[in-house]
């Protein structure tokens, strides 16, 4: 491909295949096909109504300006008091920047703290976008295979092995995507330790962690004030396109961060966190946890029936709403297989390629923010679709 005109760093910044599925599954649709979607990662549900309320009332209002580049002080203390009262930590507003979504904090992490040539240590398989926002800051992901033996995530032991001296940190997400499976607090606390000792920084993308579905509630804030913590209302909120997140920053690094978002975005829409404030209310707050116990029903019915198709789990995903599985025994090309999947049997996966290349060809990723009625069916068809192979 020519690049001429554009910057050289465009190279090294892939395009997101689970979209160019999207595009294909959308291109089926408008033939008249029948498509089940479990490609892309957003859940089904949308806001909650108090939240709907308080966008209008923001709008009836006119409280629609500019806010404060750190938020509007009434979210930040409202998340404050999310970490308290769900993790029983102490966390100040003052330390919480509201972002446009969890990509807006890891853009302004990545702005804040990666420069030429800084290497970056994550896990592979690991978000995709990850490795193009250190891209974009001419940085360098160094993608570390990790197995399910691992839980997909990195250990104390790997990032001691691969640190080199480009290296200034270490950026994870728990639970993940594309695995759902979460990093050990105990292992967490140990790579948090070894990365003090030299000196970098550990980014922790809890985008997911209130849809964890086996284990307590933990954040890596409990780890110290200099673990920096990444989250949205993207996905436990339901509010995807409402594009609002936060970013938990040690004290010393609010004044920076502050002058990025105010060159950056100004702020984040202003609706959307008059809104966002909604979350927080006992109402709301039920009909989440609601949710999120049908995002565990479904997974309890789609691990087992997709092992029962022939995909290989090892290790149950605890959070999220992925599955991570190996189709190494369907097909000795998951790309081929999910296209395949997608045009005989109408279901969309994505292939393991945008993740990393470690597992690339032999896993696909399943997103279950679907229906219990659009599971069974993508069962059904799959089903037929390999008896029929
Ligand atoms: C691990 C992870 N981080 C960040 C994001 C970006 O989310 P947001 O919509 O909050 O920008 C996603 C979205 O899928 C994600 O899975």
């Amino acid at each position: 491909m020519n690049f001429a005109g554009l910057a050289s760093r465009l190279e090294s910044i892939a395009p997101f295949h689970v979209m160019e599925l999207a595009k294909m599954a959308a291109a089926l649709e408008a033939q008249g096909r029948s498509i089940i979607h479990m490609g892309i990662g957003e859940p089904d549900f949308t806001a909650a109504p108090l939240v709907i309320e308080a966008a209008a009332k923001a709008m009836a209002d006119g409280q629609m300006q500019y806010t404060s580049a750190l938020g509007l002080p009434a979210l930040r203390e409202a998340i404050s008091k999310q970490y308290r009262d769900v993790y029983s930590l102490d966390i100040a507003p003052s330390r919480i920047i509201v972002t446009a979504g969890a990509s807006g904090a890891l853009l302004l992490a990545c702005a804040a703290l990666v420069e030429k040539g800084t290497e970056v240590l994550m896990p592979d398989p690991s978000y995709p976008c990850n490795r193009h926002f250190l891209a974009a800051f001419d940085g360098i992901a160094k993608m570390i295979p990790s197995g399910p033996e691992q839980r997909f995530q990195l250990s104390e032991a790997m990032v001691r092995e691969h640190w080199s001296a480009a290296t200034r940190g270490v950026l994870l997400a728990s639970p993940s995507n594309p695995t759902g499976t979460s990093i050990k607090p105990n292992e967490l606390g140990k790579i948090v330790a070894a990365v003090r000792e030299k000196g970098g920084f550990v980014i922790v993308d809890e985008i997911y962690q209130r849809l964890s579905y086996d284990a307590p509630p933990f954040s890596a804030l409990s780890l110290g004030e200099d673990v920096i913590v990444i989250n949205s209302f993207s996905k436990y909120f339901n509010m995807t396109g409402w594009r609002l997140g936060w970013l938990v920053v040690p004290p010393h690094m609010v004044p920076a961060i502050e002058k990025l978002a105010q060159n950056l975005f100004i702020c984040a829409s202003a609706i959307a966190q008059h809104a966002g404030i909604a979350c927080f209310t006992p109402e709301s707050q039920a009909l989440f946890e609601e949710r999120k116990m049908e995002f565990k029903r479904r997974r309890d019915y789609i691990v087992p029936a997709l092992q029962a198709l022939g995909f290989g789990i090892p290790v149950m995903p605890d959070g999220a709403f992925y599955v991570y599985a190996d189709c190494a025994a369907l097909s000795d090309d998951a790309d081929r297989l999910t296209r395949k999947m997608l045009n005989d049997a109408g279901v969309v996966m994505v292939p393991g390629l945008d993740f990393g290349p470690y597992t690339a060809h032999s896993h696909v990723r399943v997103s279950y923010a679907t229906s219990m009625e659009n599971l069974r069916e993508a069962v059904l068809r799959l089903q037929r679709y390999f008896l029929e192979q």
